[in-house]
């Protein structure tokens, strides 16, 4: 049984083998064609952290597949109230197959997974969202741009950060990383990741210049400012980032083929500009919409390994 917390402990083969069987059920669905690979499945998804994209693509992605998808917020379950995470691990696995959780600190899933008789998938936490980064690559690859990769990561070196990072050097490609001072990436993440950078022969490049990064990029990528659990340092950050707008000067940059990805929810005026988001360079609502299908690949897969 697999769990798939964090990219770090997958293959690149194993990555792209996900990704191909979400490109198949995804060419199926658009072809009318709904197989019941997880027939009476149930997914349990737990969330800490308000979710979109997150909660719509696991539970209509777990219907499709002809399982169902059980929403579980903290307000509602007793783990909001205290009753403890392994507590809740051994009694949620025991009458679900699946379990997705999306919260706080990366160690609370650790261990949930631990004591889980069931897969467990990471939903984001504080230090990565690693079922982003496989929509995101899935994006890629249908926009051609899954080959001499030159990915720029602008912005706060945050949970998407570190995804990029583990996909760039599980992948063996170029990744530059632009963030302010002060808003760098975890220094044990980047440890890690350099280390398996240096076996895949993948470039991991870190700067304070967003000029810098985007030079040449082929895929040009931003996340918000603040993240879930940031609200605090809304304004601080604001000032902070000021000259990381990715806008369609900074975009000007790039190749001029490069497309623009962006997980969402996005900020306007802060991280992009209106019109970066909304102009022919970006993707960002065909990625979206891969969170369906990336993770119906991911789901079935983990399902096969049992
Ligand atoms: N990108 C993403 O995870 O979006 P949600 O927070 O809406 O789930
Ligand atoms: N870094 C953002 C990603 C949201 C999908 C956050 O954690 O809020």
């Amino acid at each position: 049984m697999r769990h798939f917390l964090t990219l770090k402990d997958y293959t690149k083969e194993e990555i792209l083998e996900i990704i191909d069987l979400g490109l198949t059920i995804k060419k199926e669905l658009k072809s009318g064609e709904r197989k019941p690979y997880l027939s009476n499945k149930t997914l349990a998804m737990i969330f800490e952290k308000s979710s979109t994209r997150t909660r719509v693509s696991f539970e209509a992605g777990m219907f499709q597949l002809g399982g169902h998808g059980l929403f579980l917020s903290n307000r509602d379950i007793h783990l909001g109230r205290g009753e403890p995470v392994k507590d809740t691990a051994r009694v949620i696995s025991s009458m679900c197959d699946m379990v997705m959780i999306r919260t706080f600190a990366h160690s609370m899933l650790e261990e949930f997974a631990e004591y889980s008789q069931v897969p467990v998938i990471n939903g984001l936490t504080d230090s990565y969202h690693p079922v982003q980064l496989l929509a995101d690559y899935m994006t890629m690859v249908e926009n051609n741009k899954s080959d001499n990769i030159v990915a720029a990561y602008i912005g706060d070196g945050n949970n998407m950060t570190h995804s990029w990072m583990m996909l760039a050097a599980k992948l063996g490609f170029e990744l530059r990383i632009a963030t302010p001072h002060a808003y760098e990436v975890d220094a044990d993440v980047r440890a890690e990741a350099e280390a398996i950078a240096k076996e895949s022969g993948a470039k991991l490049i870190f700067t304070n210049s967003p000029h810098e990064a985007v030079a040449g990029a082929t895929v040009v990528t931003t996340d918000t400012w603040a993240s879930m659990g940031q609200e605090d340092e809304k304004e601080e950050r604001i000032t902070a980032f000021g000259g990381f707008i990715v806008d369609e000067a900074l975009m000007a940059e790039a190749d001029s083929n490069a497309i623009f990805l962006h997980c969402l929810p996005a900020y306007r005026g802060q991280e992009v500009s209106e019109g970066v988001l909304e102009g022919t360079q970006s993707v960002v609502f065909e990625e979206a919409e891969n969170r369906l299908h990336a993770q119906k690949g991911l789901m079935v897969w983990l399902d096969q390994q049992r």
